[in-house]
């Protein structure tokens, strides 16, 4: 099967959407929605190919929803925290404990403590983080494990901004100058018992990926080598290898699946397959992003002879990305008639499709070409399961549009999120 939902699937359930009674109102000019069968389908595919004992810490920046998040709990997967808010939405969620991995960059003395007191494990992003936990772990007691990232310095992929293993990398201890610090601290401190790596997001192929793995595998061998002969009796026996794992954006791609890379690590790294490591894997875009979708009333053509504008009701609030850094970034784009139905053919006009923001730069898509596209229309912006909505910028205040979320192509709908009211937005500037 196709990593990503097709046009044909997309328009089935928006037609019924917008045949559902209550479901869409005049206000709701964009909607995002999620399909929550594909989503359940690769999360049980993605559990069901590693062991038992591995811990799927879904990357909670991918996407927050609360409701999604306990559909996430209620199939048997974790969550990886990346702040203290979203350790706290984790909790309120419903994941117990032992499902959830802090990865913060910048944790506080403070929140390392509440992490340590509930348990949580823990990867600490420095060596200086390391020192600070050992503080506190004298003061109180805990039933955490901890672990720390390694940047394995292998390299950037193809997007330099969510790239995180070059030489130098804002996160995590750069393995190439710290080798003995990393060895003392390892030998120094019994409760540090993982190691923790990513690579990046979506710019990075399987390969730089595998050669991250690699290096600090060799790494906690020669570890585990050197605990073994001081007679240590303990071991490293976390691997957390991160997320990462690229997604389709495009018609004509298909991305490596998580079947694929499953095999490929059994096959180079069969050693983190057997009892003698708990693995811990933290996918965000690949679980989510082909799951989402979003639709825009086309509010205004504005037609030019050498362009015509596109004028729709997201953009840059909600594709910061894809606004800011338009190289680097694709959604493809289908247009739907009123009905939902989807548009063909090939108009003669290049379209610009623009969002509602006040600045210039707020365009989703330039310069290409799409069926005749009418007033009352609908674009659709296809993939935005992940690192959209999560990424909500507030500039020029615009209300966050209603999500929804379905099941068989629209047979059940369920209402994941409403549309922000005023009231809302009010309170969050007062
Ligand atoms: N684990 C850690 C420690 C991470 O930093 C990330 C992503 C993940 C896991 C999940 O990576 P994924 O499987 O989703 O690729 N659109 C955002 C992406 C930032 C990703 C940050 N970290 C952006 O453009 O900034």
């Amino acid at each position: 099967m196709l990593s990503r939902l097709s046009d044909e699937k997309i328009s089935a359930a928006f037609r019924r959407a917008i045949r559902e009674p209550g479901l869409l109102g005049e206000e709701d000019s964009a909607v995002i929605f999620y399909d929550l069968s594909y989503l359940k389908e690769r999360i049980e595919d993605m559990i069901g190919l590693f062991p038992e004992s591995a811990l799927h810490a879904v990357a909670v920046k991918a996407n927050p929803l609360t409701k999604i998040l306990k559909q996430i709990k209620d199939l048997g997967a974790g969550a990886e925290a990346a702040s203290l808010p979203e350790l706290y939405l984790a909790e309120k969620a419903g994941f117990s404990s032992d499902k959830i991995v802090f990865d913060s960059p910048v944790k506080t003395v403070q929140e390392i403590e509440y992490a340590l007191k509930a348990g949580i494990h823990i990867n600490a992003d420095s060596l200086q983080e390391i020192e600070r936990i050992a503080v506190i772990l004298n003061r109180i007691s805990s039933q955490s494990t901890v672990g720390i990232r390694i940047n394995p310095q292998v390299g950037t992929g193809s997007i330099l901004s969510t790239s995180v293993a070059g030489e130098f990398s804002k996160f995590g201890v750069p393995i190439k100058t710290n080798r003995e610090a990393l060895t003392e601290i390892f030998l120094k401190y019994d409760w540090l018992c993982g190691v923790h790596l990513h690579i990046g997001s979506q710019g990075c192929e399987v390969g730089l990926i595998m050669k991250g793995i690699e290096t600090v595998l060799i790494f906690v061998n020669e570890i585990n080598r050197l605990l073994e002969k001081k007679k240590a009796r303990r071991r490293i026996a976390i691997f957390d290898i991160g997320g990462g794992l690229p997604v389709s954006y495009h018609r004509d791609k298909e991305p490596v699946s998580m079947s694929q890379y499953k095999e490929e690590l059994k096959y180079r790294f069969d050693q983190l397959f057997t009892d003698e490591f708990r693995l811990i894997t933290e996918f965000g875009r690949y679980v989510h992003a082909n799951t989402g979708w979003t639709a825009s009333r086309v509010e205004y053509v504005k037609k030019e002879k050498s362009v015509t504008t596109v004028m729709i009701h997201v953009g840059a609030d909600m594709f910061l990305r894809k606004c800011y850094r338009p190289d680097d970034w694709h959604h493809e784009i289908t247009v739907a008639d009123s009905c939902g139905n989807i548009k063909t053919g090939r108009d003669k006009n290049r379209y610009v499709i623009a969002g509602p923001l006040c600045f210039a730069g707020d365009m989703i898509a330039k310069e290409t070409i799409l069926p005749e596209i009418a007033e009352g229309d609908y674009i659709i912006i296809h993939d935005t399961g992940a690192y959209t909505l999560s990424m909500w910028s507030r500039y020029n205040s615009r209300q966050i549009p209603k999500v929804i979320g379905y099941y068989n192509d629209g047979e059940i709908f369920e209402i994941l999120r409403e549309r922000e009211s005023l009231q809302t937005l009010w309170e969050f500037w007062n």
